[in-house]
């Protein structure tokens, strides 16, 4: 039985359900990009979750074919891109009878006849099929999908871009000699529809839990340019002392660190555009965003509140250590489950924080003054870190991360207010009450760099 104080395997009931993903649209739809957030946003939730990518088996035999490989009167290419969607179709069912949840199918699945064959491999195995249609004829949209991605991409590396550009256009067209959109006839099908990015969505026969909570995720998904800015609060005097948790004021640091803020989110804004701010309920973030400009929205989330260390709130780490031994260590064992008495762990933060997430997605320019533990899960999100490294990164206070999704990836740019803090960063096996991470040489203890 897992203890009272792991949470290991608690979060979103996935139940026994297995679900394949088909993605179907024609090349530079945002499949790829779409199967790769899923894929994020499932793994961040502790769902088993795997693209496996056709385009990635074929370029095994053939790594920089020309858009005639892609026409249908092509044998040879007709065989190898059969060879390509079967090997990866027979790999993925391996996995799923290894007990993986979401496989994730990422090929163009541009005809009937090649959905109903996903199908009935699936349905083989017992594994349901979700297929998410992307549809886009805004022809601004497709071509800078073109000049973003596809003139980078493996099959053109070292190309000269325009012909890449060119070859394919033509590669579209081949597509679109054959491709048949999901229509009436394929009413049997659960499926979701996206057109022009989320303009209109067509939902059919979505049948359980998990893959209603992936169609809402790809209902939100936009690709208009943004970015998330992520601070913690100022300096608080729990801070200073070394305490956990509470609702304690900000030091005179802190105060400085509010001051300074409004200066620092324009520097990196880079105009006077507003952005709408998200605190927690607690003091100490509501009073470093309170010199924010009025035009700036503000919205108070419950959810956004620190990690509740129940019966060790208000405690320093030391003190815990003397009344809690055995739960001070358990929590360095396993810092992402360990729930405290009475508290939560990370992965009940993480539970907490999905519907942040939704809202994120769905929204544009949003800055969140949150707390140590929520910042890390959230960063945990964008920046894909893991379960084992989330809870022991270093986020100094007095610094303000600005994340830029991207196609593929998150940018990432930091910006230090240059006002002294303690550090509220602590090692494994550590009790002292301010430790610098950087000082720090033992790698099981060792901040992560990255942050
Ligand atoms: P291919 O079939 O060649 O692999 P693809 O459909 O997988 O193409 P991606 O490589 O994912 O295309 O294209 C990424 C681009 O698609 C990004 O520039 C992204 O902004 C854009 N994009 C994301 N979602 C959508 C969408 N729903 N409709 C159109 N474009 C989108
Ligand atoms: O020390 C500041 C703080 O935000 C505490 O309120 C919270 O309990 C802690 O950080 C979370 O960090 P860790 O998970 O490393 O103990």
């Amino acid at each position: 039985m897992t203890p009272p104080h792991k949470t290991n395997g608690v979060g979103v009931q996935a139940g026994d359900t297995q679900i394949c993903v088909v993605m179907v649209g024609l090349p530079a739809r945002g499949k790829s990009l779409i199967a790769q957030k899923a894929q994020r946003y499932l793994k961040w939730l502790s769902i088993d979750a795997m693209v496996f990518n056709v385009g990635n088996y074929r370029r095994q035999d053939s790594p920089q074919p020309g858009a005639d490989f892609f026409d249908q009167s092509n044998a040879e290419g007709e065989r190898m891109r059969r060879a390509a969607a079967e090997a990866a179709v027979t790999d993925m069912l391996k996995w799923f009878a290894k007990g993986g949840v979401v496989g994730i199918l990422d090929a163009t699945n541009s005809t009937k006849a090649r959905r109903r064959w996903v199908k009935e491999r699936c349905d083989a195995q017992g594994i349901e099929t979700l297929f998410v249609e992307s549809q886009c004829d805004d022809e601004d949209i497709i071509m800078s999908n073109i000049l973003e991605v596809k003139t980078t991409s493996p099959d053109y590396q070292g190309q000269d871009p325009e012909t890449a550009v060119q070859d394919f256009r033509k590669r579209i067209r081949n597509y679109e000699k054959v491709y048949q959109t999901i229509d009436e006839e394929e009413n049997d099908l659960t499926y979701l529809k996206i057109m022009n990015v989320g303009k209109q969505v067509i939902i059919n026969r979505i049948q359980d839990y998990l893959q209603s909570r992936v169609v809402y995720y790809l209902m939100n998904l936009h690709i208009k340019p943004r970015s998330i800015w992520l601070s913690r609060h100022g300096e608080s005097e729990f801070n200073l002392e070394g305490k956990i948790g509470g609702d304690a004021n900000l030091s005179p640091r802190g105060e400085m660190y509010a001051r300074k803020l409004p200066e620092l989110v324009r520097q990196s804004v880079g105009d006077d555009r507003p952005l709408t701010v998200w605190t927690s309920t607690l003091k100490r973030t509501i009073a470093t965003a309170r010199f924010l400009p009025e035009n700036y929205n503000q919205l108070q989330w419950k959810a956004l509140d620190e990690l509740d260390s129940g019966v060790c709130d208000c405690l320093t780490y030391q003190e815990i250590s003397e009344l809690y031994p055995e739960d001070f260590k358990a929590r360095d064992e396993d810092k992402y489950n360990y729930r405290y008495r009475g508290g939560e762990s990370y992965r009940d933060v993480v539970i907490r924080l999905e519907p942040i997430i939704m809202e994120l997605e769905r929204s544009e320019n949003i800055l969140i003054v949150t707390h140590q533990a929520v910042l890390r899960c959230i960063y945990a999100y964008f920046m894909k870190k893991s379960q084992a490294d989330s809870p022991w990164m270093a986020v100094p206070l007095h610094t303000l991360i600005k994340l830029t999704p991207k196609a593929y990836g998150t940018l990432e740019e930091r910006y230090d207010a240059k006002i002294p803090a303690v550090s509220t960063w602590r090692g494994k096996g550590s009790v002292a009450k301010h430790e610098d991470p950087n000082a720090t040489t033992d790698s099981i203890g060792k901040a992560d760099g990255a942050v």
